[in-house]
């Protein structure tokens, strides 16, 4: 098939099948990704694109072990494993990449976003020195073109933004706060709408449930007054930006300035707490 093929998600909150252990999830589905190379024909797979922790679906980790077999399974076939690290780099997850977080070596990162702290448009890519090697010769170049591709000022931006990551140590300061991050957004676990809380360093997804119990999700029609006409609007108003999405399950998105400690975490539990209360009684 031309293009992508897609493989399953990590969502383990969605997998009752694989019971309570999370490396054996974890073994199925990268074994998922060995299927589906197996079934399209190795020689017509390039590449493998994966995020740290994904976000769509909302902020959903790895499984343990996951990344260093997929990586073996990549090298088998010779496909190149590729980190889509355009959120979860530069901090995001505690480190300055989220493969470094969770242990693995891609050929290829993907970045933008925190590189510049989004102050200026920039995206990169991240090659091993062997896929860069044959652009590396004289006569050797990259034909595809991008128009503003290495444009100076933003990565003068970028570079500047580097710096103050560094300087202020705020990888550390994510690190020294994550635990405290997770622990209050955890604290709203008790609502009887909040089924799943999940994610890594600066960056959580909530997922919503009709039915803690079952897991049971919502239809269209709630999706839509819960979401789109309420929850959106009323955390928004309230002062928290965050995003609410259902693209797949419904989640409450959660990307807190690296900057942020313990003080603003009560301020977003609070709303989150009183939002959250509010959708469940419109239900
Ligand atoms: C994880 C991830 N990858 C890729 C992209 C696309 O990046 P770009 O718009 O720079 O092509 C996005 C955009 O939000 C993203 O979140």
């Amino acid at each position: 098939m031309p293009g992508g093929i897609k493989v399953p998600n990590t969502n383990f909150y969605r997998a009752p099948e694989h019971g309570a252990d999370p490396e054996a999830f974890g073994r199925w589905a990268a074994e998922e990704i060995r299927r589906a190379i197996e079934r399209e024909g190795p020689e017509t797979v390039a590449a493998v694109f994966l995020e740290p922790v994904q976000n769509s679906g909302g902020c959903i980790p790895p499984p343990p072990g996951y990344f260093t077999r997929v990586r073996a399974i990549c090298d088998e076939f010779d496909v190149l494993p590729v980190s889509d690290e355009v959120i979860c780099s530069w901090g995001r997850l505690g480190e300055y990449f989220g493969a470094v977080r969770y242990g693995y070596q891609p050929d290829i990162i993907t970045t933008a976003k925190g590189i510049t702290s989004g102050y200026a448009p920039l995206g990169a890519m991240i090659a091993d020195d062997r896929l860069m090697e044959p652009f590396l010769t004289e006569t050797g170049v990259f034909a595809h073109g991008v128009t503003f591709g290495g444009h100076p000022v933003s990565c003068a931006v970028a570079l500047a933004n580097l710096e103050v990551l560094a300087r202020d140590d705020l990888i550390g300061h994510v690190r020294a706060n994550e635990a405290t991050f997770r622990a209050t957004l955890e604290r709203p676990h008790e609502l009887p709408i909040v089924g799943d809380v999940r994610g890594d360093g600066y960056f959580y997804g909530i997922e919503l449930v009709r039915d803690k119990a079952t897991k049971e999700t919502f239809d269209e029609a709630d999706s839509e007054r819960l979401l789109r006409d309420f929850l959106s609007p009323a955390l928004f108003r309230s002062g928290l930006y965050c995003r609410a999405d259902d693209r797949g399950d419904p989640v409450v998105q959660l990307a807190p300035p690296l900057t942020a400690g313990p003080e603003q975490f009560d301020e977003m539990e609070q709303i989150l707490r009183a939002v959250l209360t509010e959708a469940w009684s419109r239900l």
